[in-house]
């Protein structure tokens, strides 16, 4: 649940804060909506660039930037791009929202927004005296520790050691301290054991697990659920919908399937993880490649009662995707040997690995339930390859130069050759199941509360429903907040 009482006295001095450094604090309903942006904080973005540490940028927490490095405006709808059946081998439409053009390259500034806002807003976290934690495997903590630079608070950012070299080189760049953990993606434990260790050693610290955070959830529901509706509506004409295909870290992302289920009953949410550590399918472990997802245990904020399949993504087929989207030889292949239009295949950097593994998602349920071209599947492109072009280096000095040969064997393999296999039509009693691992996370190592995971399951529709219905009493606190500071 999002706790929203007010702590007064915190409060006023958070307030001074934003007035002495010029912070005025967007609204979701502006997010959604950024035409209802003020004119004059429209004016000031034209001299901003997109991943400036300026607290204007806040009003850059939107799907609807438009897609330039700077001076950007926003645009009627959410970047989105529908890929080519040439690329698919699918008939059914996929369709995208694209997160590059969010300040830092990824959505989760959103997601991150979601959790730092309502306690700063009603004065539980003090930017004068807390220091804002940011626990992830990536994204989430360089979302968090930007948006937390643009609302003066300071950052503690914890990511395992083995992430991409971008995202450590960028974080040094806006976070006060960054403490590597050990591991890789799927090593969130051990990121869980460091916070223990802060909670119990510094006094000044406030953690905010996007894990269990429902700020994650609420932006994805309501911003990125929105933007995926008009999206739909501007493209479905006489289709149907089928669902949305994401791979999920904290889930968060997934909680625009809940909004979509809403307004499309049949429609389904599919959620992803790696075959290399396939905690939903079967309770699996390991380490995987697909940065940004799969974290070895099922997160508090994930709705498993709403969620009505899940798919595994061979890491390997990421990867190799990788390289044929991104070298000069793989593009060349697919524009001229498979016909590929030329002016997508020149945006396939929009892709980053985990976007990879989710249209990989999106073939195998299109092959599933026998979609047509009258059926449209939504997902997302949660980042660009902004942060892996240490990773195409890396399989270049593995593999060798990238062929034809190997154009070849990655597109009629690992794209075409997608099959109905790692994957599980959820019933009553296999969701039961996903949700019964969250026992042992939460309640017996987190220490959260068992009613509460009860209530999750047994009183799903009051529960889940009440976090949703938050985003007005939020916004109401953050137009107060806005008028505290008095810049607006
Ligand atoms: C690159 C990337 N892809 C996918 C995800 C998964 O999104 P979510 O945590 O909302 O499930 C993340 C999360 O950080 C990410 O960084």
């Amino acid at each position: 649940m999002i706790d929203l009482t007010k702590h007064e006295d915190q409060l006023k001095r958070t307030v001074e804060r934003a007035r002495e450094r010029d912070i005025v604090v967007p609204t979701f309903a502006q997010m959604k909506d950024p035409t209802t942006v003020p004119k004059k904080i429209k004016d000031e973005l034209k001299d901003i660039s997109l991943w400036d540490v300026v607290s204007r940028n806040l009003f850059r927490i939107t799907w609807k930037n438009e897609p330039v490095e700077s001076g950007g405006q926003y645009q009627p709808i959410a970047n989105y791009m529908e890929l080519p059946p040439e690329l698919t081998g699918v008939e059914a439409r996929i369709i995208a929202l694209v997160g590059k053009w969010f300040p830092t390259g990824s959505h989760k500034v959103g997601a991150t927004f979601g959790c730092l806002v309502p306690p700063l807003v009603t004065g539980q976290f003090d930017p004068t005296k807390h220091k804002a934690v940011w626990p992830s495997t990536g994204n989430y903590c360089r979302g968090g520790a930007y948006d937390a630079a643009l609302l003066a608070c300071e950052s503690i950012a914890i990511l395992p050691e083995e992430m991409s070299r971008e995202r450590f080189e960028w974080l040094k760049t806006v976070a006060g301290e960054i403490i590597a953990t050990p591991g890789s993606e799927s090593n969130v434990k051990e990121i869980y054991d460091k916070v223990w260790e802060l909670r119990r050693t510094r006094e000044d610290v406030f953690v905010f697990n996007q894990f269990s955070e429902f700020g994650n959830y609420l932006f994805h529901y309501d911003v990125t659920g929105h933007a995926m509706k008009e999206v739909l509506d501007k493209e479905l004409g006489s289709s149907k919908y089928s669902g949305v295909c994401l791979t999920t870290g904290s889930a968060g992302t997934l909680a625009c399937g809940d909004l979509m289920k809403q307004q499309y009953p049949t429609s389904k949410i599919v959620a992803g993880e790696a075959l290399q550590c396939p905690t939903l399918l079967l309770n699996g472990y390991g380490a995987h490649r697909i940065e940004g997802i799969g974290d070895k245990h099922v997160p508090w904020i994930h709705n498993v009662r709403n969620t009505d399949m899940v798919i595994a993504i061979d890491d390997n087929d990421s990867m190799n995707l990788m390289r044929l989207f991104n070298e000069p030889v793989g593009r060349k292949y697919l524009v001229n040997d498979i016909g590929a239009p030329e002016e997508f295949v020149s945006q396939l950097d929009l892709l980053g690995i985990s976007s990879i593994a989710n249209t990989l998602m999106a073939i195998k349920f299109a092959k599933y339930y026998e979609l047509t071209s009258k059926d449209v599947i939504l997902t997302i492109f949660t980042d660009s390859m902004e942060m892996y072009g240490s990773r195409l280096k890396e399989a270049t000095t593995a593999h060798g130069q990238y062929t034809e040969k190997n154009a070849v064997r990655d597109y009629h393999r690992d794209l075409m050759g997608q099959k109905m296999d790692a994957m599980l039509e959820l019933g009553h009693y296999e969701r039961k199941r996903i949700h019964h691992l969250k026992y042992f996370t939460w309640i017996e190592q987190q220490m959260f509360d068992l009613d509460e995971l009860n209530q999750q399951w047994y009183e799903y529709d009051e529960y889940w429903s009440a976090i949703q219905q938050t985003t007005p009493k939020v916004d109401k606190l953050i137009v107060e907040f806005n008028e505290k500071v008095g810049l607006v």
